[in-house]
Order: C-alpha cells, then structure tokens, then sequence
C-alpha cells in the first residue's frame, strides 16, 4: 500500500485524532495479504508524528494485526478455557493435520493461515473457530475438516 493511500485512510479516521490501534486495523484491511508492511507501519509513525517504535509495539501486541502477509483466508483458533474444555485440542489437531501448517503459519498455496485467539465471543458454542468473518461452532474434527474443504471448494470454482 503506498502513501497516498495510507494518508487517505488517517485523514478518513480523523488525521492525529484517531485512535492508533483502528489506524493499524484500517490499513491492514486494506492491504492485499492483510498484514502491515514494514513500510507501512513507517509511514503511519511519521504522518501520525509518533516513534516508529510505539506503531510496531502496538502492531506487535494485538493478535488481530499481522505484520506478515496472511493467506487468503484467516482461520482463528479460540484458545480460552470454555473452548478449550469443550474439546479445542482435537479441532486444533485435526485442523493443522489436515492444513500441514501449525499456529502463526500459511499454507504453501497461501490459501489459509492459522492463528490462535483468547475469545471469539463466541462460548456459548464452543468449540469455535472463526474463518474470516464467519463464526463455527460446536465443531468436532470431523465438521471442521467440512469447513475447510468448504473453502478449497469454493477456491476451485473460483468463488473468492
Ligand atoms: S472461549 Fe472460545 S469463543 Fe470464547
């Protein structure tokens, strides 16, 4: 993403005013790959007039924000309690035996990346994960492997 258009998205957020963590998310979405550049995050320090180091510190806290590019679709895994007593280590297990890939890694096609989450807002139908921007839940490795291959589907007809 170049300057201009990370200028563009401060100025919509309120320039100086807005807050650094929706910055980061905003420009994040709208850059290919989902994650935030090196680049990027110098050009948001120096048009927001903060250090370098306080933009990647914050990038760096947030699970939400990647600072590495992410496959085309963004499987969050729940790792809190009710998930995890609810049976997340199986649904986990199957997930990455059926990807090849663990935690923080894209798959070499670069069709999904697996990352892990605290909560998904989403308990009372734990186990969950969340594919994108859409939640599953009550999941056994068995129904979790029919989501993913949901997914390839759905890439192998070119519906993405
Ligand atoms: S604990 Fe898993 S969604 Fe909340």
């Amino acid at each position: 993403m170049g300057t201009a258009e990370i200028k563009f998205i401060i100025k919509q957020l309120g320039e100086k005013k807005a807050p650094l963590l929706q910055v980061l998310l905003a420009i994040q979405d709208a850059t290919p790959g989902k994650y935030l550049s090196e680049e990027a995050v110098n050009e948001i320090a120096r048009i927001l007039e903060v250090s370098r180091c306080r933009v990647y510190s914050t990038a760096s806290f947030y699970s939400e924000i990647s600072l590495k590019p992410r496959g085309l679709h963004l499987i969050r895994v729940c790792t809190n309690s009710p998930c995890e007593n609810a049976g997340k280590e199986e649904i986990h297990n199957a997930i990455e035996q059926e990807l090849g890939i663990t935690i923080g890694q894209t798959t070499p096609d670069g069709i999904f990346t697996l990352e892990s989450v605290n909560c998904l807002g989403a308990c009372f139908m734990s186990p969950a994960i969340k594919v994108d921007d859409t939640l599953y839940g009550n999941l056994t490795p068995e129904s979790v492997v029919s989501v993913l291959n949901s997914f390839r589907k759905e890439q192998s007809y070119g519906c993405i």
